[in-house]
């Protein structure tokens, strides 16, 4: 508990006002990431390594980009500082204790950005959603990876959606997005990478399967190289009967 409000505390004096609302959120997630770390584990290696995978024969290495780079959990962030000239690391918020590991790694070239990766205050102005337009303004940009992000910008534009009772946005607001997201990705003229958690599902300890969703509300991913299933709530997390499973793709 003094560990959270400490981290609560320090990620909201160093975060802009705009986004501050999103710590406590990232202070949960890091709350959960550390409980169900074991749990979690081949989760962050096969994301990292499908990450390294997507870089590897990559010839010129001057910019990366990590969208939704949050705890640096699963993405192998010394491979990118030590293998680019610059890494830039973009996420609503960029935790206390994440900024303080960077600094005592001493990387000098890694940036981090605090931004809304969703579109929605676009698709509220009537524009086309380019939500990824900005890295046209990133120089030597010769990766992004979008690293377990997708689904996160799913579920806030659904809750943001509801909670405004969104008058004037579109009906298919959330569907619009995730596609905006994907089709971003596609059109960067250098090597990409999407790691996304597709679907969750509730299954009891029988393995009875008691709720299921598609995360990505029925957009496709394109060419999928890698699959494998996140224990995202595992028995004893949210319930001692129940665990929460997520499917999770990586694309590149
Ligand atoms: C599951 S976490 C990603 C984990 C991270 N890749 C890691 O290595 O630990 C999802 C991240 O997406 C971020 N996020 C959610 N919605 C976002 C948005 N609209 N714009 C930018 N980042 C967002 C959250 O702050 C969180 O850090």
């Amino acid at each position: 508990m003094i560990a959270e409000a400490l981290q609560y505390l320090a990620t909201a004096a160093l975060t802009g006002s705009a986004h501050r609302r999103f710590a406590r959120s990232s202070v949960n997630l890091w709350s959960r990431a550390g409980r169900c770390s074991r749990d979690w584990a081949a989760h962050e290696a096969n994301s990292k390594e499908a990450i390294s995978t997507a870089i590897s024969g990559l010839t010129q290495r001057r910019t990366a980009v990590v969208l939704g780079s949050g705890l640096l959990r699963d993405v192998p962030i010394e491979q990118l500082a030590e293998s680019f000239d610059t890494v830039v690391l973009v996420d609503l918020v960029h935790l206390a204790s994440v900024r303080v590991r960077l600094k005592g790694k001493r990387y000098r070239n890694v940036r981090l950005i605090e931004r809304d990766l969703s579109g929605y205050d676009d698709l509220a102005a009537r524009r086309e959603p380019e939500p990824l337009g900005f890295l046209r303004s990133v120089p030597y940009l010769d990766f992004v990876v979008s690293a377990n992000l997708l689904s996160q910008i799913g579920r806030g534009v659904k809750r943001r959606y509801e909670a405004e009772a969104s008058a004037g946005m579109p009906a298919d607001t959330v569907e619009r997005l995730i596609a905006a997201h994907i089709q971003g990705l596609a059109d960067l003229p250098c090597r990409t990478c999407l790691v996304t958690d597709i679907s969750y599902t509730v299954i009891d300890r029988t393995g009875k399967v008691h709720e299921e969703a598609d995360l990505l509300h029925g957009v496709k991913p394109r060419e999928v190289k890698a699959r494998w299933d996140w224990p995202v709530a595992p028995f004893g997390e949210e319930s001692r009967d129940y665990q929460i499973l997520h499917k999770v793709i990586a694309s590149w």
